[in-house]
């Protein structure tokens, strides 16, 4: 049922049997120990991975005026990190590209399911750039893209951290893909369960009792 956009033909998917690195083989906040199975992508990585995100980002939209729009509050890592790759990148040539930042805050998850009602506050101006930092089925992206188009934006470009596999999802994948992962709850690089695991670093498997403990 998955389809891959055709740009996103390189491997960058972390399979459905992929265990994980035990968390024994890196740091991590002790108030989280029992409350997670395993690391899927350990910081660095993700680090790496948005260094190489920056550079096709500059490659395809370097000749425009950039409008991020960070996708809060879950995509605030990743989109500050992503800036500011591509702040370095264009330091570093003799080409800068001209960004705005602006901030929009989508809701949807209770616990770890996905609510029907989405809620966006704060969104204004035109926009390039939606740094977003997982998609699940794609059905708060299109609502977002949806929003988006009404200020008329020359082009919008999304760049997504993680997509879930997930069975029956709509076609709505972002422009640049970060890693492809299992359907499995994630926490850490600012992604939450009910507000927590923000602080964790790494990307991470919540444990069943990690779930329980913190459920509201
Ligand atoms: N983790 C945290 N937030 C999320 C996830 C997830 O796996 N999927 C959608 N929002
Ligand atoms: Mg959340």
């Amino acid at each position: 049922e998955w389809k891959l956009a055709s740009r996103t033909a390189v491997n960058m998917g972390i399979s459905d049997d992929w265990p994980g690195y035990s968390l024994d083989l890196f740091s991590y906040p002790a108030h989280y120990s029992g409350d997670l199975d395993c690391v899927i992508i350990p910081h660095g990585v993700i680090m790496d991975r948005t260094e190489r995100l920056a550079r096709n980002i500059m490659d395809e939209l370097g000749d425009h005026d950039i409008v991020v729009l960070c996708v809060l509050k879950g995509g605030y890592q990743f989109c500050a990190d992503l800036v500011d790759r591509i702040k370095a990148l264009s330091r570093n040539s003799n080409h800068t590209i001209p960004m705005r930042v602006h901030f929009i805050r989508l809701k949807s998850y209770l616990n770890d399911q996905s609510t029907e009602d989405l809620h966006i506050l704060g969104a204004e101006d035109l926009s390039f750039l939606a740094g977003k930092a997982i998609v699940g089925t794609g059905k708060t992206m299109k609502t977002l893209l949806k929003h988006v188009e009404a200020f008329g934006p020359k082009m919008i470009k999304v760049a997504g951290l993680l997509v879930k596999r997930v069975p029956h999802s709509s076609a709505c994948v972002p422009d640049y893909v970060g890693f492809e992962i299992p359907n499995r709850f994630v926490v850490g690089y600012a992604l939450d369960y009910n507000e927590y695991f923000r602080d964790l670093n790494h990307i991470c498997v919540i444990s069943e009792s990690g779930k329980l403990k913190y459920k509201i």
